[in-house]
Parts: C-alpha cells; sequence; structure tokens
C-alpha cells in the first residue's frame, strides 16, 4: 500500500514539474497565469523576444541574414560559430545587427579550434545569448555570466541536461535524434518530457519540429520554447543554394540517413552519393579518419556550390513535411498561429 501511495505521490510530484513553477523569475501567480495562457514563456521573457521560436546555429547556414531575418519576426536569431575564426563570427554579428535591432544570438562550437576567440568576441559585441554545442562551457561561465549572457546549452541526455544546470546554464535546449546534423540517439518525444522532469530550468525543444503541431506538441512535453533548424535552411532569406534547398523542399519520410554512427560520431543528412559511400567504407570497417576525409568541406560543397549529390546535405526527419520556401516572417506567422489554436492559448 506504501508502495502504491509512494508511486502515486511520484507521479504527481513528476506531473507537477510540467506545469509552471511557482515565483518564476518573482512573478506574482496573476502574472504566471497570463504566461499559461499565452504562448509567452519563461524563455520568451528571458531572451527578450517575442515567438518561442529559436533558429538553429547551422554550420554555413546560420549566418547573418538568416539570423537577423528570424529575430526581425519575433524569434530569437542564432549565428552559428563552427569552425569559424573569431573575427569571422564578429563580422557577421556586426551585420546582422546592421539588419536589426532585436537581439540575436551566437552558437558557439566548443569543439572548434578557434572557440576561446569567439567565447570572447560574443563578450566583446555584447552578445546576449549563447547556445554552446560539442562540449562542455564551464570554462567559459563566468566570464559568460559576468558579461549578463544566457547561456543554452544544447543536449541529448538526461545527464548531460542534470550537468549544465548545475554549472548555472540558463535554459537548456533537448536534441532528439530527428534533428539534422551531428545527433544523440534519444528522441524528441522521449527526451524533452524526462529533461523537463530532471532540471528547474526551462527546456527548449529541438529535433522533428518543423510546423505549429509540432510546436504545440512540445509544449505538451513541457517545452517553453523550440529550437527548428531544417524547416529554416529553406527560408527565402536562407543563403543556402537552390539545389539543397529543393532536396529538402522533394524529400520523402524516409529520405534522410545516420552516418558516422560506427565512430560515435553519428550525423543525420538526406541521403545521396555521398552517404551511399560513406556507408558503404563504414561497412568495409574503414577507421575515422579514412571517412573524416570523405566528408572534408563537404557541407560547404552542398550549401556554397550546390552540389546535393556528392555534399552533405545536413536535414532532419522533418524535411518530408517542408514543402515550400516562405519568409522567415510568414513561417513564424504561420505556425504561432497553428500553435495557438492547437494549445487554445492567446
Ligand atoms: C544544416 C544543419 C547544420 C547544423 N549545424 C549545427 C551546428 O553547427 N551547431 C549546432 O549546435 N547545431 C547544428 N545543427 C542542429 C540545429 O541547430 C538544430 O538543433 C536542429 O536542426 C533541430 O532539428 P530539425 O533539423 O529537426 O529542426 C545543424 C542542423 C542543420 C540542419
Amino acid at each position: 500500500m506504501d508502495g502504491l501511495k509512494h508511486a502515486v505521490s511520484s507521479i504527481e510530484e513528476k506531473s507537477d514539474r510540467t506545469q509552471p513553477q511557482a515565483g518564476w523569475f518573482g512573478m506574482d501567480g496573476i502574472a504566471e497565469e497570463r504566461m499559461e495562457k499565452t504562448m509567452k514563456t519563461r524563455i520568451t521573457e528571458m531572451l527578450g523576444i517575442e515567438y518561442p521560436i529559436i533558429q538553429g546555429g547551422m554550420a554555413w547556414v546560420a549566418e547573418h541574414n538568416l539570423a537577423a531575418a528570424v529575430s526581425a519576426a519575433g524569434g530569437l536569431g542564432l549565428i552559428g560559430g563552427a569552425n569559424a575564426p573569431g573575427e569571422v563570427v564578429r563580422d557577421e554579428i556586426r551585420k546582422a545587427r546592421a539588419l536589426t535591432d532585436r537581439p540575436i544570438g551566437v552558437n558557439v562550437m566548443l569543439l572548434s579550434p578557434h572557440a576561446e576567440d569567439v567565447a570572447k568576441v560574443v563578450v566583446e559585441e555584447g552578445i546576449k545569448v549563447v547556445t554552446t554545442g560539442a562540449g562542455n562551457p564551464e570554462k567559459y561561465m563566468e566570464m559568460w555570466k559576468n558579461a549578463g549572457i544566457r547561456v543554452i546549452p544544447v543536449v541529448a541526455s538526461v545527464a548531460l541536461a542534470r550537468r549544465m544546470e548545475k554549472y548555472g546554464a540558463d535554459a537548456v535546449v533537448a536534441e532528439g535524434t530527428e534533428s539534422g546534423g551531428h545527433i544523440g540517439e534519444e528522441t524528441t518525444m522521449t527526451l524533452v518530457p524526462q529533461v523537463v522532469d530532471a532540471v528547474s530550468i526551462p527546456v527548449i525543444a529541438a529535433g522533428g519540429i518543423g510546423d505549429g503541431r509540432g510546436i504545440a506538441a512540445a509544449f505538451m512535453l513541457g517545452a517553453e520554447a523550440v529550437q527548428m533548424g531544417t524547416r529554416f535552411v529553406v527560408a527565402k532569406e536562407s543563403i543556402v543554394h537552390e539545389n539543397y534547398k529543393q532536396r529538402i523542399i522533394k524529400a520523402k519520410d524516409i529520405d534522410s540517413v545516420v552516418t558516422g554512427r560506427s565512430h560515435g560520431h553519428p550525423v543525420r543528412g538526406l541521403r545521396n552519393q555521398m552517404t551511399r559511400e560513406y556507408t558503404k567504407l563504414e561497412q568495409e570497417g574503414k577507421s575515422f579518419e579514412e571517412l573524416e576525409y570523405l566528408t572534408l568541406g563537404a557541407l560547404r560543397k552542398a550549401v556554397q556550390e550546390g552540389d546535393v549529390m556528392n555534399g552533405t546535405v545536413m536535414a532532419g526527419q522533418i524535411a518530408g513535411l517542408i514543402s515550400k520556401e516562405q519568409t522567415c516572417k510568414e513561417m513564424i506567422g504561420e505556425m504561432m498561429e497553428q500553435a495557438k489554436k492547437l494549445l487554445n492559448r492567446e
């Protein structure tokens, strides 16, 4: 009997975590109630954005035109630091700022040889939101916190989310395996509610979200915003080659494939000559170095030159749902309207 009571109370305790926590940022009950009825969340408040939509910091794709267009449309645009030197990122930040005065963020790829420089540039340029990928941002936490930067690591497991909260992260992006690019193994559907239960900082859902239904579903799982990559690749403002956009637009549900699992570096992209060759070599047991050689510069080749046969066309499983090129304003407006209707919110 006691066991059953414990189970019930732990379910209640857990399900309480999916509700807004009391006293968020010192808000009173009325303010909290208002947030529950609107699409305003701790994330929109914290980042000073109108809609709970973040454009992922995508290597080669997330440059100033796209980031500024998403921010101007009321979401949060991120500049993807990837492996770029600090000065290139500084230039991108300044160019984005010339296009919009809304907040812009930067994704810092911690494994980049230039990570240290980029970490300093975001402080010098007065950036207020940083997302981090591929590593532990602890080393930069004090510097960023002192500069008033909100730090949001991307995580693919509950354990990492907990660790990031302990290091002082302001929120986490829980990214499911449906995503385009480098991925973890858990699905968005299973990962997001488990991370929501495990941490008290707000959670942003990523992976497989392509329309208002996806946003509504993420909110039902307890997320307070979404991060989207694949859909924004085909935005009108995105500088990605037309061949790349058309490959996503024409993709079917089963067109994405994961390469690199055998070496512990799985990447999701759309099936082509390159992925077939990679998979063949992977099955033959080729070394990580040999496989890396094949993909060297391959994303740039697809993004800039439009070689979608021999380049890497990073995109997520949701590519099959994406059917047209639109401006960021059109995309965000359409998605928010659909999500609000489904969630019965203003
Ligand atoms: C072309 C492409 C490049 C990406 N590059 C990065 C990157 O450099 N750093 C990063 O943290 N995430 C990267 N991502 C992941 C996105 O930021 C985002 O989390 C992901 O795309 C969300 O899933 P979705 O594609 O299903 O919307 C990339 C995704 C794509 C499609």
